[in-house]
């Protein structure tokens, strides 16, 4: 790591070391007065999309992208202000409604540029999957920004399925049904065609077909359906076993030639239009990508051939997001951004079918993670350190101290550059004899706490003088970390960053302001969950990967407040209920182009009483029983009258009262 120095410090070198600007895709900075910013592009007022002559097709119009832009910065620190003021509490899970707006029109747009440029005859259509933010103000969002670009939603359930249809009002946008589906599932999916809705029943398995035939001669509605392949191709990544051979979805060959018999003897070959594919979530290599287009392309031409009268090729999920900021394929990375994996697409399409005359088909994707993960950041205050500091040690020791404490002293006075190997092995041979003669009743415990005191004093003045040693050994290597600091975040891992404790995820974790000051310490975070993995031990740290964090010294009295970046996906729905921590408060903010910005919409988090009643502990019930308790106590003399009745009204506000630290 570049070594910290406040000599050199600026904005910008806080924003290297914390890699902002290489995994914030420009959504997120530092302004003049070190705070985090959420930065914003406007372009002139949005004019009208016009319509191709293709039905529903979108084209960019070449006024809107020759306009030029505004860039608008709003300080992190000043929305908490502000939330604040309107009473809502740390930890805040804050969402920016332009970030979703602006990530579907990306997504969008680089399709229509990637089509255009390379003369494909056909359009994009992307869907999102509900799966992987499921809140309902973030599906609002979907639908109504994603409107002009007739971007659908993906659904994976019943109850996922029943979103999608209360929430897209666009009959030009698809919905896509993975997931198995019995007869209920598929009732629903049906009464969406009777709607004019283009609904997919992508068929995962072979039992599947029967009930759809059945269900659409009795409705005597004509389905629109698609199969999803088992694709051989495998990706890198963390998602590596959805694809190959052994993945848990899909069609084998034999049971897709299967599928297409069972069809054509109903009669209804012609529902068949659709081919889908998921290679995998957050795939960090663009070969893998291209590799499995083109596989999904061989069987799509190969079914058309066989005169399946195929048209929709849907890609699934996976365009990952740059969590390191690395721009490599490292599994929270990627090495390809959003342009190439949309013209890599659309060309190994056009590679495949055009040398067999195949009609280019209408592309769609499932991006999850890539169009809301930027939209939320995990806000939360510091509220308390543990420092791995000695209490300060005598000069001189006094004469009946311990033979071995009184080694260990020695040691701290005689460590150099030279000897700091074998001062360490030293004290902790001696560390380790005076635990075991603790143990034997041959040391007292303040004599033992002056040896564990002094061994501190003595790991600490090593760890100053390691970056001028030349070789280190790995225990010494890891010195530094074992002596991090601690800093205690008002959270929960479990609730709030569930892949980071799951999946070991990466999110770009870091303090929104005091990012004009040198950062003078090292940590590690803790939740209040009290469970030792409650904590996030692994960072990017001037590109590298680290497992503690620079962090500034938290001042007496002061707020000193983290986000966690790039949480919009899956976090919120993962979460759990770990130790009763319950939904954070969310606040969404809407940015104006002349940098003023909206509270759109505010939601309580869990209190109590909703955390208890989900583990079905009804407040009325606990509130009786604690009633009867103190009344006991009252009887017994323990408590007075008026005693019970403070502590019936603190129980009560308290079951009305936030799951997290409240001041
Ligand atoms: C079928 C399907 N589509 C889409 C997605 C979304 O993937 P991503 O978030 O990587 O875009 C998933 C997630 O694994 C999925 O299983």
């Amino acid at each position: 790591m570049k070594s910290i120095s406040s000599k050199n410090w600026s904005i910008d070198r806080a924003a290297e070391l914390y890699g902002i600007r290489e995994w914030s895709s420009g959504y997120f900075d530092v302004n003049e007065k070190g705070e985090m910013v959420c930065s914003l592009s406007f372009s002139e007022e949005s004019k009208p999309l016009k319509k191709s002559s293709k039905k529903g097709a979108v084209e960019v119009p070449e006024s809107l992208l020759a306009t030029s832009e505004t860039k608008v910065n709003v300080s992190l620190v000043d929305i908490i202000s502000g939330m604040k003021e309107r009473g809502m509490e740390m930890p805040v899970l804050l969402r920016f409604e332009n970030l979703i707006e602006d990530r579907l029109t990306k997504l969008n747009e680089a399709f229509g540029n990637a089509i255009k440029a390379s003369g494909y005859k056909n359009y994009y259509r992307g869907v999102f999957p509900i799966k992987v933010n499921q809140q309902a103000q973030v599906i609002e969002e979907i639908s109504e920004f994603g409107s002009r670009y007739h971007h659908g939603l993906e659904a994976g359930s019943k109850a996922e399925l029943i979103i999608a249809l209360a929430s897209l009002t666009d009959n030009d946008a698809c919905i896509v049904c993975n997931g198995y589906k019995d007869d209920e599932f598929i009732s629903l999916g049906l009464h969406a065609i009777q709607l004019g809705i283009n609904c997919f029943f992508v068929v995962e398995t072979l039992s599947e077909i029967p009930l759809i035939i059945a269900a659409s001669k009795k409705m005597n509605v004509k389905p629109l359906i698609g199969v999803r392949l088992k694709l051989a191709s495998k990706v890198d990544g963390y998602w590596s076993s959805d694809s190959g051979d052994r993945s848990i979805f899909g069609l084998t060959t034999s049971q897709l030639m299967e599928a297409v018999d069972q069809l054509r003897a109903a009669d209804m070959i012609d529902c068949l239009q659709l081919l889908h594919c998921h290679l995998g979530s957050q795939i960090p290599n663009i070969q893998n990508i291209r590799s499995g287009v083109l596989e999904a392309c061989r069987y799509y031409s190969e079914l058309r051939n066989e005169g399946v009268p195929l048209g929709y090729l849907d890609l699934g999920g996976g365009l990952a997001v740059d969590y390191e900021g690395a721009y490599t394929n490292s599994t929270h990375s990627m090495n390809y951004n959003l342009d190439e994996y949309c013209a890599d697409i659309v060309e190994a399409i056009i590679e495949t079918l055009d040398p067999l005359g195949i009609e280019h088909p209408v592309i769609l994707t499932e991006s999850g993670r890539a169009t809301v993960a930027y939209s939320s950041v995990l806000l939360f205050n510091i509220l308390d350190v543990t420092h791995f500091e000695p209490a300060p040690i005598p000069k001189e020791l006094e004469d009946d101290a311990s033979e071995l404490v009184k080694n260990m002293h020695a040691v701290l006075d005689i460590i150099t550059v030279r000897n700091v190997q074998e001062c360490f092995n030293d004290a902790s041979h001696y560390r380790d004899e005076i635990r075991e003669n603790f143990r034997r009743g041959r040391e007292t415990l303040r004599s033992k706490a002056l040896g564990e005191n002094i061994y501190l004093a003595i790991l600490q003045k090593i760890v100053v003088l390691l970056p001028q040693v030349k070789r280190i050994s790995t225990e010494l290597e890891n010195l530094p970390e074992s002596l991090a600091d601690i800093y205690y975040g008002n959270f929960s891992v479990f609730q709030s960053l569930p892949d980071s404790w799951a999946i070991d995820q990466i999110f770009p974790i870091m303090p929104i302001h005091r990012l004009d000051e040198v950062p003078t310490r090292d940590a590690i975070l803790a939740d209040l969950t009290c469970d030792c993995d409650g904590k996030i031990d692994s960072f990017t740290v001037d590109g590298l990967h680290r497992k503690t964090l620079p962090v500034h010294d938290v001042k007496e009295g002061e707020d000193y407040f983290f986000g966690a970046f790039l949480v919009g996906a899956y976090q919120e729905t993962l979460g759990d209920l770990h130790n009763l921590f319950g939904d954070t408060n969310v606040v969404s903010v809407r940015v104006n182009s002349d940098g003023s910005y909206d509270y759109v919409k505010e939601m309580e988090g869990d209190s109590i009483s909703d955390v208890l009643s989900y583990v079905e502990y009804y407040p009325k019930a606990l509130t009786e029983r604690f009633r009867q308790r103190a009344e006991k106590a009252v009887k017994s003399g323990h408590i007075n009258v008026a005693e019970r009745q403070t502590m019936l009204k603190n129980f009560s506000e308290s079951l009305g009262g936030y799951t997290y630290f409240e001041k």
